[in-house]
């Protein structure tokens, strides 16, 4: 990582300190609270648990050293999503969403957003540049996209859709902030599922919204206050808890998939290969330029679904799991939630494990799909 971003890893876990009193618990207590103590005028306190949260500040400041941007936290990926759309769209808008990203995204447009009157298109994320941005409202991309890991040039998208007048929102779900910072490179959103590789333990959904813009910030926790869509307590701490191990998380996963992303490209069961830290990668040259590190995932094909799911679940360090950034490696056949890919296409999220042993595992559950 660049030093910069190593000064934002260590600088995470002492946050905290210029707060602290002589005789405060170093780590974050758990504010369970749904009122608070409010004689007279309760104006700059914390008044309901629907407004605020001491738990929640935390878990944002947190975020938004990570993000370099005011965040808004929400109780899940698509929670945080939605307070995009309901918060800043308005009858009569247009969207552009990747037709490759995060089908819930696209589910929500459709089943939610167009009885609204705000329409949506949809374009490949490799090519979302094209065809400009006149007529919408806002553009949101997904880079790397989930499930096919393609690419898109954050700062050409956003100074193209901004000179048409419309915001850039990226989805950094599979990067996190260590991986790629959106806002640096001009987007002027970013959402992303906390639910991955931030909480990294599998137990908790989270979310957040980071922006430059003070009113976009306002929009957001004014839908989060209002809807209610707001995070548990309890969650928050967690996630709290799970960004102070982040770095080192991220950091094994990341290298852990390099390894095993070149050692897979040689295996002869796998086609269709896609990891963006691979020089023959299509993404890798942009990659290389807007990414801190290459990422966790890597997408290939199998020759069928059963080669597919026997891979998986003959596989003795992957759990056969739906999402993606926990300790644990795990592995799905994406076809079953519904994304256009081949039925034997396997997105593959690199846990926390020794790689050699990984690694082993993997050769071998291929292995034995070969034979
Ligand atoms: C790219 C992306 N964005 C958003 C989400 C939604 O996150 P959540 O499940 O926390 O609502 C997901 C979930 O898999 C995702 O992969």
């Amino acid at each position: 990582m660049s030093e910069t971003a190593n000064a934002r890893a260590a600088a995470l876990p002492h946050l905290r300190d210029s707060g602290l009193a002589k005789g405060d618990p170093i780590p974050l207590p758990l504010t369970m609270a749904a009122i608070y103590h409010t004689p007279g005028d309760a104006t700059g306190f914390d008044q309901y648990g629907r407004f605020s949260n001491p738990t929640w500040d935390a878990v944002e400041h947190m975020l938004a050293h990570l993000e370099g941007a005011p965040c808004v936290a929400f109780p899940s990926g698509m929670a945080a999503i939605c307070s995009v759309f309901f918060g800043l769209l308005k009858a009569g808008d247009r969207i552009l969403l990747p037709a490759d990203g995060y089908h819930t995204t696209r589910a929500l447009a459709d089943r939610f957003l167009k009885p609204f009157g705000v329409t949506y298109d949809m374009r490949p994320t490799s090519t979302f540049l094209d065809g400009g941005f006149e007529g919408y409202r806002l553009a949101f991309v997904e880079t790397p996209a989930n499930p096919g890991l393609d690419i898109c040039d954050i700062a050409a998208v956003a100074k193209a859709a901004q000179m048409a007048g419309a915001l850039l929102a990226v989805d950094n779900t599979t990067m996190t902030p260590f991986g790629q910072r959106p806002l640096d490179h001009g987007a002027d959103i970013v959402v992303a599922a906390d639910t991955k590789a931030p909480n990294g333990h599998s137990d908790v959904l989270f979310g957040h919204v980071a922006s430059r813009n003070a009113d976009i910030i306002a929009a957001v926790t004014g839908w989060r206050e209002i809807s209610g869509s707001i995070p548990g307590p309890f969650e928050a701490w967690l996630v709290h808890r799970g960004l102070e191990t982040l770095d080192v998380r991220f950091d094994r996963m990341c290298s852990s998939a390099e390894v095993i992303a070149r050692r897979l490209k040689g295996h002869p069961a796998i086609s269709g290969l896609r990891f963006p830290g691979l020089e023959s990668d299509p993404s890798h040259n942009l990659a290389r330029a807007q990414m801190e590190r290459f990422g966790f995932l890597i997408s290939f094909e199998l020759a069928s679904e059963d080669k597919a799911e026997d891979f998986i679940n003959n596989c003795d360090l992957m759990q056969a799991a739906t999402s993606f950034g926990g300790v644990h490696s795990s592995a799905e056949r994406r076809s079953k939630r519904g994304d256009a890919v081949a039925a034997g296409f396997v997105r593959l999220s690199v846990g926390c494990e020794p790689v050699e042993e990984l690694w082993k595992a993997v050769e071998a559950s291929l292995d034995k799909i070969s034979g």
